[in-house]
């Protein structure tokens, strides 16, 4: 909201679209809730659009967050998920650690730095061997209003 309102006047323009696509889009605009009309849904993509295509640019600032899935049965993985966001301390804010039940454990790894650096870290720790799942979600503040 507040974001909104930092952007100051709105300007109007249309749209065309396939009546089929529009007719999605509506359901989609519904099940943001009563908040949302399709504007807001609008401004909403587009935002996310601008802020992949920022965090794709070699160079920026970004945050990361990455949660992996893995067995701490598995030979040696917390001593090397370990050693790697040591090797990478700088770069790891936080770690939560979360045991699922007696085998499985998910963990969500906060990272910042330089987009590269932050994928080439988080794709090394989704690699690590008994690391069954991960996902990285990449975001950053930027310029982006
Ligand atoms: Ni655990």
């Amino acid at each position: 909201m507040a974001r909104d309102q930092a952007m100051g006047e709105l300007t109007r323009f249309s749209v065309a679209m396939p009546e089929g696509l529009l007719m999605q889009f509506d359901e989609l605009v519904a099940r943001r809730g009563v908040a949302k009309n399709r504007s807001e849904v609008i401004r909403d993509l587009v935002r996310d659009a601008l802020i992949r295509d920022e965090v794709d640019q070699v160079g920026a600032e970004v945050m990361g967050t990455l949660t992996i899935v893995y067995d701490h049965h598995a030979s040696d993985v917390q001593e090397t998920l370990h050693n790697i966001q040591h090797a990478h301390y700088g770069m790891i804010v936080t770690t939560s650690h979360v045991h699922i039940d007696e085998d499985m454990c998910l963990e969500v790894i906060i990272l910042r730095g330089e987009s590269t650096d932050v994928r080439i870290v988080a794709d090394q720790i989704v690699g690590t061997k008994g690391v069954k799942h991960g996902g990285l979600v990449v975001t950053t503040v930027g310029q982006v209003l």
